[in-house]
């Protein structure tokens, strides 16, 4: 069976490291595209990758380019195109740059590789995966946003290190939109199965709420730009699961029509992911106070997305 096709749109900080990984966990061939004037810039970064392999002896091709055409047959696609956030910044601030951006993505991925599954990470995140969405027509379940996996795994690493425990007992759910109201779900974080609150103070916990909401700007701040790690790493987790059909149940953008009381909207919910793309969505019990929340959210959300919908 041939190798499948990575396509990463925008060979940027986060786009760079999706191809390392992706590499790395050896899930294809990838395809690093980025616009005309980078185009050698992406070209460098898929050839210092794919030197890499000769010592990491990972099996995968990896090509820079700005031709759609070279996207064709493209499995999984994982859009990074658009500006990142300066300090200072809010994430709906990039509407102004990155809207028309996903539109150029959106109409160009439409006609090279219609039946890909995408991963949107470019902000605002609900605005822009909601925008990719409506611009090219396709199933919505082949069509998520990445925020909650990173938000969730922001949070984890906070109450680790808080508990002393070992991230990999951690299990945090944070859903909702990508902004500052995002929703950590107490009720349904735990760690190796004993409810955060057992382990970890009322007082801790607030602050750790806080830090999550805010844990995009808080590495802004010190870098000067958007984190690529984690975020890198959060969007992997989504397109290993397509392509292992995994099962996995992950937070992630996804289009909401009546679950959770919200339509004609995406926002961070849990979604079992394998190879149907986004293939359910769970339904959680919440509690008032996370109802709540996840309304407040919701508002937040359905504002930038009627502000790009208003824009021709
Ligand atoms: P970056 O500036 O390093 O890379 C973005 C790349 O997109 C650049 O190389 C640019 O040339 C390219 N690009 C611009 N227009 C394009 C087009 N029409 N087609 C293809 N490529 C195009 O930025 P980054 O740090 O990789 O961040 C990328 C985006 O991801 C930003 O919008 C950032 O805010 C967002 N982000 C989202 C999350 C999340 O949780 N969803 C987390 C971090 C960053
Ligand atoms: C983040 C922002 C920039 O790193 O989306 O969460």
């Amino acid at each position: 069976m041939a190798r499948r096709k990575i396509g990463l749109i925008g060979a940027g900080n986060i786009g760079g490291e999706l191809a390392n990984l992706a590499v790395s966990r050896e899930l294809g061939d990838v395809v690093l595209f980025d616009i005309p004037a980078k185009e050698n810039f992406a070209k460098g970064k898929a050839l210092d990758l794919e030197q890499a392999t000769a010592l990491s002896g990972a099996d995968a091709k990896v090509t820079g380019t700005s031709n759609w055409a070279d996207l064709a047959g493209t499995d999984v696609l994982i859009i990074t195109a658009g500006i990142p956030r300066k300090p200072g910044q809010s994430r709906d601030d990039l509407v102004e740059t990155n809207l028309p951006i996903i539109r150029n993505v959106a109409d160009n991925a439409k006609k090279h590789c219609p039946d890909a599954f995408v991963i949107v990470i470019s902000n605002p995140l609900d605005a822009m995966v909601y925008e990719y969405k409506r611009r090219t027509g396709a199933p919505r379940a082949k069509v998520v946003g990445m925020a909650g996996v990173l938000d969730s795994a922001r949070f984890a690493l906070f109450l680790a290190r808080e508990a002393n425990a070992s991230v990999k007992d951690v299990r945090a759910m944070v859903l909702g939109g990508h902004g500052d109201d995002m929703v950590p779900i107490l009720s349904h974080t735990t760690i190796n199965g004993i409810p955060v609150q057992k382990l970890v103070s009322k007082e801790a916990l607030d602050k750790m709420i806080d830090r999550t909401r805010k844990g995009g700007g808080e590495i802004v701040t010190l870098m000067g730009t958007s984190a690529y790690y984690a975020p890198a790493i959060s969007a992997i987790e989504m397109a290993e699961a397509y392509l292992g059909d995994q099962k996995r149940v992950l937070p992630c953008a996804a289009l909401l029509e009546g679950e959770y009381g919200y339509s004609d909207l995406y926002m961070g919910v849990p979604v079992v992911i394998g190879a149907g793309g986004a293939e359910r969505i769970v339904a959680l019990d919440l509690t008032a106070e996370e109802k709540g929340m996840l309304a407040k959210s919701a508002e937040s959300v359905q504002k930038v997305r009627d502000l790009v919908k208003s824009k021709a």
